[in-house]
């Protein structure tokens, strides 16, 4: 047969527009798109459904250690395998470097977690805590001859920020070889200010995780970190924003022709503070940083997903379990600042933005195509993923727009014993999906091998915008002749 499958009678979903077709695959690409395509030797009815590009989940933490020592709960198999029935095809965790660490081991190590177990293709942006020199200069740079075009800095937690000059270090290396620089922006020595006081006066329950970390500590830390990549030149992508502040300086950047970035996550649209006031321990299921806000700020963040103001709605999957192994690895009742940070959701990013996004009318199937897979391709340089075109990776997800069904921690196949989404109604799901063409899942079951997804070298990243490029302060001094360095 000409086709190894046909996926037909669908509706095909693409950055542009959506058409009534058929999609022919080959070798793991698309090799056809047209009314009508017979043949195949599998043949997938996609009757009443959506034909779109498979997600791509750019922010997770998979089989990494946070920095205070905990696993989480997912590896490269769970993880990969409830990202797939979470509607992706490919995913991009984080290699994390802790202090005193060399590239080289961190990408060795997460290599050998990731392969031998991933159902989909994957890639990861590189954690740096620990710019020396060598780093920066020998490391990065292979890191990124390895086809990974991404590098993650802190600006707090005092084990992984790198402080403003280490932030500087690390986006003109980055900016030297094409490389994005991702940064997590809160104010450390303000937050460290706040727990000091709140621990004096004995408030440690989970809510106080939210006062503890505020809204300014966010919009400080965005505003400073697009200064210093404006001081060098560089393109900046900012993580899990979930300030009014933070988004409305995103997106002032951004008319402005900045080249910068941005994301936020499920957690912030669907949950508020007050979760966090859940009787007894249960508020520490939500404890995530930067902490979930109030509803106004949920109303102004979704304002900014519908105006494009974020280039994607990504999980920031962070699963520590509701235990001793997890977010009470110091105890049944510790105090906020030592609970395990981070919420999972990897399998219910998409169905929450489809339903809460596409059906409630917030934004259209091009936006939600586009938040999902289409940017974190372009921005991420995943070239051969994240639209359906013919030669592209056959990266694909069938959806049901029509389905409508409760949340539960099962339908999540990851290895947490709790989902936040817990119960609420959504309408739209994937029911088929596909990575480079092999099916993972299908009709709800999946399908794939374990270790079947690949490694995918990225292009260079963050390239996509050039307008307002602004002139660094040593070009004059250069054009005099002055030796500085790049
Ligand atoms: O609370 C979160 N998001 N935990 C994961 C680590 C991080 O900050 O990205
Ligand atoms: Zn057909
Ligand atoms: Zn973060
Ligand atoms: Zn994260």
């Amino acid at each position: 047969a000409p086709f190894d499958t046909v996926i037909h009678g669908g509706t095909i979903v693409t950055a542009a527009e959506s058409f009534r077709g058929d999609i022919a695959l080959k070798d793991g690409r698309i090799a056809a798109i047209a009314e009508s395509i017979a043949g195949g030797e599998r043949r997938i009815d996609a009757g009443g459904r959506l034909v779109m590009p498979g997600g791509i989940e750019a922010h997770c933490h998979i089989a990494q250690e946070s920095s205070s020592g905990v696993m989480s709960a997912d590896d490269y198999y769970t993880g990969s395998v409830s990202a797939a029935f979470g509607g992706n095809s490919c995913f991009v965790p984080f290699a994390a470097q802790h202090r005193g660490q060399s590239i080289a081991d961190v990408l060795a190590t997460y290599d050998g977690r990731a392969a031998p177990n991933s159902v989909l293709d994957y890639s990861y942006h590189l954690i740096v805590s620990d710019p020396t020199p060598t780093v920066l200069h020998e490391e990065l740079p292979r890191a990124f001859a390895r086809g990974i075009t991404s590098f993650k800095v802190f600006m707090t937690y005092d084990l992984m920020n790198v402080g403003d000059a280490g932030l500087l270090d690390i986006l003109t290396v980055a900016k030297a070889h094409g490389a994005l620089t991702m940064v997590h922006a809160e104010n450390n020595d303000m937050v460290k200010w706040m727990n000091r006081r709140l621990a004096d006066a004995g408030l440690t329950a989970p809510k106080y995780h939210a006062v503890s970390r505020p809204e300014l500590a966010e919009e400080e830390a965005i505003h400073r970190a697009v200064s210093l990549a404006k001081l060098v030149d560089a393109p900046l992508f900012v993580v899990h924003v979930s300030t009014r502040g933070g988004a409305a300086i995103v997106a002032r950047e951004r008319d402005a022709g900045t080249r910068l970035f941005a994301e936020t996550c499920p957690q912030y649209l669907a949950f508020t503070r007050a979760d966090l006031d859940r009787p007894g321990m249960e508020g520490a299921k939500y404890i995530c940083s930067p902490p979930l806000r109030d509803g106004e700020t949920q109303a102004a963040l979704w304002g900014h997903v519908a105006r494009g103001t974020f280039d994607s709605v990504s999980s920031d999957h962070a699963p520590y379990r509701f235990d001793a192994g997890g977010k009470f690895l110091n105890g049944a009742d510790a105090p906020y600042p030592k609970i395990a940070n981070g919420m999972p959701g990897i399998a219910a990013r998409l169905p929450y933005l489809f339903s809460e996004g596409v059906v409630a009318g917030r934004i259209d199937l091009q936006q939600f195509a586009a938040l999902s897979a289409g940017n974190a391709a372009r921005i991420f340089g995943l070239s051969s993923k994240g639209s359906l075109m013919p030669g592209h990776d056959a990266d694909i997800a069938i959806w049901d727009p029509e389905e409508r069904r409760v949340v539960t921690l099962e339908d999540q196949h990851d290895a947490m014993d709790y989902t936040p989404f817990d119960g609420m109604t959504l309408t739209g799901w994937p029911v088929t999906v596909l990575s480079r063409g092999a099916v993972v899942v299908h009709e709800g079951r999946l399908e794939a091998a374990r270790g079947q997804g690949r490694f995918v070298a990225r292009q260079p990243s963050g390239t996509g915008r050039m307008r307002g490029h602004r002139a660094p302060e040593f070009e004059a001094l250069r054009a005099e002749g002055h030796e500085i360095a790049p």
